[in-house]
C-alpha cells in the first residue's frame, strides 16, 4: 500500500543551522500522527516541509507516493489538492475582507475552476456543516466572528477540497481553553469520519493525545521517540518524552 505521507531522512538548513536533522516517518492511511516538542525543535518546519513550502536541503517527502519536490506543475497541482493545511492563527488564513463564503470558496475556484455557482456553494455550505458552522454565517466577514468559530472557518477551508492529507499547525493553541476543547473534539470526529490523513503538531500533549493514534517526539530537528498514544502516555522511553509528559501532568480543565 502506497503510504500517504512518507519522509525520508529530511535534513533542512537555516543558516547553518539544522532546523531538521534527518527526520523519518512513514504515515499508513488514515493515521492521525502527532508532533509534539518543545519551542523550536522543528515542528513547524517539518509541516511545512510537507507542504513543499520549505524545499529540503537532503531526503525526500512523498504524499500519497509524489514527491512534493516536483518540477511538475500538474503533480504540484494535484498535491495542493491533497495537502491541506490549517494554522495557529485562523487570521492567517481568512481575508479580513472576505466573507466567509468567499474564504471557504476560494480553494476551490483554484482546484476546480470548472465548479458552476451552484455546485461551489453547495460545496461551502458542504464544508460548514462538516465543522458545525450554520450556514447563516456564510455572508459573514471574519471579524464578526470568536475565535473559536473562525478557527472552524480555516479547517472548513482547508476540507473544502477534499484532501486526503491534513497538517495542522498549532491549531488550538491561539484559542482560550474551552474553545480547544471544541476544536479538539471537532478535529476528532472529523479524522473519523473523513478517514484523512492528519500531522497534527503542537507543543501540548493532552491535545494531540485526544486527537492522534500515535505520536513522534521532536527535539532538536529530530524524532527521538515515535509511539502508539497510549504506549508513549504510560510508558514513554527517552529521557525528553518523559521531561515532556511531566509537564503535561499539572491539572487542567477539559
Ligand atoms: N524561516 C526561517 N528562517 C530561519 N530560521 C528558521 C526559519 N524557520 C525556522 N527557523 C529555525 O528553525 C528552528 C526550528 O523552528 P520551528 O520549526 O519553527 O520550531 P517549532 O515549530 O518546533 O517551534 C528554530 O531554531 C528556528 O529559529
Ligand atoms: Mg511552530
Amino acid at each position: 500500500m502506497t503510504a500517504a505521507l512518507a519522509i525520508e531522512d529530511a535534513v533542512k538548513t537555516f543558516g547553518g543551522h539544522r532546523a531538521l536533522d534527518g527526520v523519518d516517518l512513514v504515515l499508513p492511511p488514515g493515521e492521525a500522527l502527532g508532533v509534539i516538542g518543545e519551542s523550536g525543535s522543528g515542528k513547524s518546519t517539518l509541516a511545512r516541509a510537507v507542504l513543499g513550502l520549505h524545499p529540503l536541503d537532503s531526503g525526500r517527502i512523498r504524499v500519497g507516493g509524489l514527491d512534493v519536490r516536483t518540477g511538475d506543475r500538474a503533480v504540484v497541482r494535484e498535491l495542493r489538492r491533497r495537502v491541506s493545511m490549517v494554522f495557529q492563527e485562523p487570521r492567517e488564513s481568512l481575508n479580513p475582507r472576505m466573507t466567509i463564503a468567499a474564504a471557504v470558496s476560494e480553494p476551490l475556484r483554484v482546484h476546480e475552476p470548472g465548479l458552476g455557482p451552484a455546485d461551489r456553494r453547495r460545496r461551502v455550505l458542504e464544508a460548514l456543516d462538516l465543522v458545525s458552522l450554520p450556514a447563516a454565517l456564510a455572508e459573514r466577514h471574519p471579524g464578526a466572528l470568536s475565535g473559536g468559530q473562525q478557527q472552524r472557518v480555516s479547517i472548513a477551508r482547508a476540507l473544502v477540497t477534499q484532501p486526503t492529507l491534513l497538517v495542522l499547525d498549532e491549531p488550538t493553541s491561539a484559542l482560550d481553553l474551552s474553545i480547544q476543547a471544541q476544536v479538539l473534539t471537532l478535529l476528532r470526529r472529523l479524522h473519523a469520519e473523513l478517514g484523512l490523513t492528519y500531522v497534527f503538531v503542537s507543543h501540548d500533549i493532552d491535545a494531540v493525545g485526544y486527537v492522534c493514534d500515535r505520536v513522534a517526539v521532536m527535539l532538536h530537528g529530530r524524532i527521538v521517540e515515535c509511539a502508539p498514544t497510549e504506549q508513549l502516555l504510560t510508558g514513554a522511553s527517552h529521557p525528553y518524552s518523559k521531561e515532556l509528559l511531566g509537564a503535561a501532568l499539572s491539572p487542567r480543565p477539559a
